[in-house]
């Protein structure tokens, strides 16, 4: 028997434990077991978020929250969020567990569904948390997906991660392949991390933010803009994909793109930087490749 009463908070919640025992990946958002206090906890980070986004955010993710009609006062049903959301883009939001690894990730990403957390952070705890929650994943990501050509940045992101999982797969050397396999996940994630989660677009008014790790918290959204702390350089990048980044606290660093046109460009040219090997051997350090994560690009064409 599932207890309602438990609810479905991050790292306390029943239903997704029984998931993960019996190694259900993709799940169904069982919205009634979402408590008062699940819902109170997404009310309140709407309620203190949304002045900052119409000062921070893109015009694009302002433009999509409107246009896939969140309730600032409940959490949102994934099919009243994918009704809205997939006559623009294709895409959709699709409930998980837990830890999607990377290959099964991007490649979820090519066929335009997005891997989505279903539990929410305690009412009490508004602030940071390691773990993805669904405010992080649909009111940070999700909006974003309304824009075509964002939408499509996140299909080729798909691509590269194919085209390396078949590049790699003709390397006969089992450990230069698991090196070079290691090398490029750790790229990706790097050129993922600086642009999906924690973008800076130019626009007509200024620097905006698209990145959905900032959109999603508080405290960095003004930071990321307003600090003189922060170093803001334009995306670059031979620099991005050999950067290493810490994810518990405020990045010091952050890289901006020009369009998301510019976005697409530059996942382009990572996938011609995978073919002519130049992603074999990046920078050691942050973030980690764990054991599925390479075993999903290794078993990804078997
Ligand atoms: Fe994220």
């Amino acid at each position: 028997m599932t207890d309602v009463a438990a609810g479905l908070t991050t790292t306390k919640a029943p239903f997704i434990e029984q998931a993960r025992c019996d190694g259900r990946l993709y799940i169904e958002q069982p919205y009634a077991l979402y408590s008062e206090e699940n819902h109170e906890a997404w009310r309140r980070l709407y309620a203190r978020i949304a002045p900052r986004w119409r000062r921070y955010a893109h015009p694009r993710f302002l433009e999509g929250i409107d246009q896939l009609a969140f309730d600032p006062d409940r959490i949102p049903r994934l099919e009243d969020v994918n009704r809205f959301l997939e006559p623009l883009s294709g895409f959709s939001a699709r409930a998980v567990s837990g830890y999607v690894p990377a290959y099964a990730f991007f490649e979820s990403l090519r066929n335009r569904a997005f891997p989505t957390t279903i539990t929410i952070r305690e009412s009490t705890r508004l602030d940071y948390l390691p773990e993805p929650d669904i405010f992080h994943d649909v009111a940070g990501h999700v909006p974003m997906h309304t824009d075509r050509v964002f939408a499509d940045v996140l299909v080729r992101f798909g691509e590269v991660a194919r085209n390396a999982a078949e590049m790699t797969a003709e390397i006969t050397d089992a450990d230069v392949r698991i090196h070079r396999v290691e090398s490029i996940i750790k790229a990706m994630a790097r050129f993922f991390w600086f642009t999906v989660e924690f973008g800076l677009m130019h626009t007509a008014d200024g620097l905006r933010v698209y990145g959905s790790g900032l959109l999603s918290s508080f405290g960095e959204l003004e930071h990321c803009i307003e600090s003189p702390d922060v170093q803001r350089y334009p995306f670059q990048l031979e620099w991005v994909v050999n950067q290493y980044f810490e994810i518990d606290h405020y990045q010091p660093l952050l890289f901006i793109v020009d369009s998301f046109d510019h976005l697409y460009g530059q996942v382009d040219l990572l996938d011609e930087w995978v073919r002519a090997g130049r992603l074999d051997n990046v920078s050691p350090g942050e973030p980690n490749v764990n054991e599925a994560d390479l075993r999903s690009f290794l078993d990804a064409l078997t």
